[in-house]
């Protein structure tokens, strides 16, 4: 395992990281994380050097924090980094601060948090936050020990981020970054101004939420067949990150051993500086294809859920972007009728709006649904 300095924290952490919001479940059902898999693999990651582990309040509906709590035992925990999120939308006074991580620290099993971030910043949680009085709570907390480093994880404009880097003192950023994002968010004009100010950059989402990976369409596939050394999609999605030195760790949202052997093997070149130029023009060939496909910029967080009507909003995008990234109507069609209940299809969604407000990519959720629905059930 190749290791990088977190920011000006001292710290060293593991290329790869483990992002704990989708980890194996049981019955395919979100919040019944399958204990026993999900305790093998993250401790095989952990023996095999991973030493920095992401998670979050909302994760697996709070399963996620009281799993690893149980998972960490028997020492584990003393050999990584644990990260988790305040739930900024949650947050109404700051007694709630100090609530969510008195909490999350019962949850986890432990007395101190190594990073604790403010999840998911976009301008309303920013400010409410601010109001609140959130950059004391987090001075008082590192001051009495609850938590050693801070930080924010990010969805929002650039301009907002460099507002929120000048802000306070921060250890560590988390930004979503992958070979598609180039500009998107942070982007990496964020990700440079942030460890140029010393603060370390985490990067998540690096495959999209496996949309880099999963069923890569036939034009961006022979753009990687022209490189002369062959890699599988997920390879050119990390080694691109580890090839920029101001990213210090990437989480991936792994939750089977396949998943997780590849990655640590990726791992094991994943230096700064490492492509080529031509290369790197691959990559952006493939970033440019993928732009005119991608129809919605849905990476499948479920944040959004569950809907109050029961309609399975990720799942009604998943085939909606199939049906443009491989230009398929129909293909997408059958799935849309086979894979999804009546229920969960995009005509049943009442447009209340309630999904909108928290989603980390700010997707037009009403209006899209209404296209999906005119798209597949004309
Ligand atoms: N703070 C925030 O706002 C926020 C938002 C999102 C994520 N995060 C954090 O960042 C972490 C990483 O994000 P992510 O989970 O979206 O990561 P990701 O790596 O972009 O996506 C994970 C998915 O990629 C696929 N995958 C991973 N390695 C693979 C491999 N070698 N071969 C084939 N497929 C592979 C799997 O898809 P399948 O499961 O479909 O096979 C996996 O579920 C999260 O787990 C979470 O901890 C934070």
């Amino acid at each position: 395992m190749l290791y990088r300095e977190l920011g000006s924290t001292g710290e060293k952490v593991s290329i790869l990281g483990f992002g704990a919001m989708r980890l194996p479940t049981l019955d395919g059902q979100d919040a019944k994380i399958d204990f026993e898999k999900t305790k093998e693999l993250v401790r095989y990651a952990v023996d095999c050097g991973v030493n920095y582990i992401d998670t979050a309040h909302p994760y697996h509906s709070g399963e996620s924090e009281r799993v690893l709590g149980e998972v960490l035992k028997d020492g584990y925990r003393e050999k990584v980094h644990l990260a988790t999120k305040l739930p900024s939308w949650k947050i109404q006074t700051r007694e709630d601060m100090d609530f969510y991580l008195e909490e999350q620290m019962k949850r986890l099993q432990t007395d101190q948090i190594d990073f604790y971030l403010l999840h998911s910043l976009k301008k309303d949680y920013w400010e409410n936050l601010s109001s609140l009085g959130v950059l004391e709570f987090l001075d008082d907390a590192v001051a009495d020990g609850r938590i050693k480093y801070t930080g924010f994880s990010f969805h929002d404009e650039i301009d907002l981020f460099f507002e929120i880097i000048d802000s306070y003192n921060w250890d560590v950023c988390q930004v979503q970054y992958n070979l598609v994002d180039e500009n998107y968010q942070a982007g990496i004009d964020g990700i440079r101004y942030a460890s140029s100010q010393g603060i370390g950059v985490i990067v998540m989402e690096p495959m999209r939420g496996g949309a880099l990976v999963n069923e890569v369409p036939r034009e961006v596939q022979e753009i990687w067949d022209e490189a002369p050394v062959r890699r599988t999609p997920a390879e050119w999605a990390l080694r691109f990150l580890w090839d920029k030195k101001c990213i210090s760790t990437v989480l991936s949202g792994m939750n089977t051993f396949e998943q997780l052997e590849e990655n640590l093997k990726i791992g094991e070149a994943g230096l700064p500086d490492s492509l080529t130029d031509d290369e790197l023009d691959l990559v952006r060939e493939v970033r440019r294809v993928y732009h005119q496909r991608m129809k919605v910029l849905c990476t499948e967080c479920g944040y959004c859920m569950p809907c109050p009507d029961g309609v399975n909003i990720p799942g009604n995008f998943r085939y909606f972007n199939s049906a443009h990234m491989y230009g398929d109507v129909e293909n997408a069609r059958m799935n849309y009728y086979g894979l999804l209940t009546e229920k969960e299809r995009a005509s049943n969604c009442t447009q209340c709006g309630e999904c909108e407000w928290i989603c980390p990519q700010m997707i037009d959720i009403k209006g899209t649904l209404r296209e999906v629905s005119k798209t597949f059930e004309k």
